[in-house]
């Protein structure tokens, strides 16, 4: 498989066929992507929402109103939608079911291991919490690895996909009670399949020149 190609002929698509429907068990391939993206000290600090029926994507779509209605039919009319959501704090409770998960999965050799392994993933959400100042910040950037990953995976499983993050975050908050979860809205993802009338599948890939973004030292 050549990845380069993938990256060249991936695009964000603008209008879906919404008889096309994702097999379930390549749509599982994806969330498995998600589950498995890299994160700051393993954090993890994601929580996914699926919708895959008509009655979940409509509430995702109540968030795509006003300016953000033109996103409203690509989740409308695409086979999944997921919203990303990032942790809106890193509490001692999520730092302590990620070291019982490294524990259940056999990383730490004795207690000693656990215990150097606790404390530094701490220092290194002190530091972002205290010297850095925005703790949020930092896990959101986690998730938007998630969400590149999934991009390229999608482009390599043939699957067409949209990020957007143009919605109202507090519609989608109300809706979907986020903010009593401890979550954030981060990033709308539609899935699914192109619709011939997609115009920017016709349209070719804009990038800036290699000059403009490499330094070579
Ligand atoms: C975080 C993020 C948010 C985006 N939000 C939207 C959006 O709300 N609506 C939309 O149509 N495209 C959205 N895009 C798609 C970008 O416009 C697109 O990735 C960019 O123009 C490059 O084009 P390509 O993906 O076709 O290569 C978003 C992309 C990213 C990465």
């Amino acid at each position: 498989m050549d990845v380069l190609s993938i990256s060249k002929n991936r695009y964000t698509t603008k209008a879906y066929d919404p008889t096309k429907r994702i097999p379930q068990e390549q749509f599982e391939r994806l969330l498995q992507i998600l589950r498995l993206a890299p994160s700051s000290i393993n954090i993890q600090p994601w929580h996914y929402f699926i919708a895959d029926n008509d009655a979940a994507k409509q509430r995702i779509a109540k968030s795509l109103v006003g300016k953000y209605a033109y996103n409203a039919p690509k989740v409308l009319d695409s086979s999944h939608t997921i919203l990303f959501c990032t942790k809106a704090d890193i509490t001692e409770q999520h730092l302590d079911k990620i070291l019982n998960q490294d524990d259940v999965n056999g990383r730490f050799k004795d207690e000693q291991t656990k215990q150097d392994q606790k404390n530094g993933r701490a220092g290194y959400v002190d530091y972002y919490r205290n010297e850095k100042g925005d703790v949020q910040r930092w896990a959101e950037n986690q998730t938007f690895i998630a969400l590149g990953q999934i991009l390229l995976a999608a482009g390599i499983e043939g699957i067409d996909a949209t990020p957007i993050g143009g919605f109202n975050e507090d519609i989608i908050s109300e809706e979907l009670k986020l903010a009593e979860q401890g979550l954030i809205p981060s990033v709308l993802l539609t899935l699914g399949y192109r619709s011939e009338n997609d115009f920017n599948a016709k349209l070719p890939k804009s990038r800036l020149v290699k000059e403009d973004i490499f330094t070579k030292l």
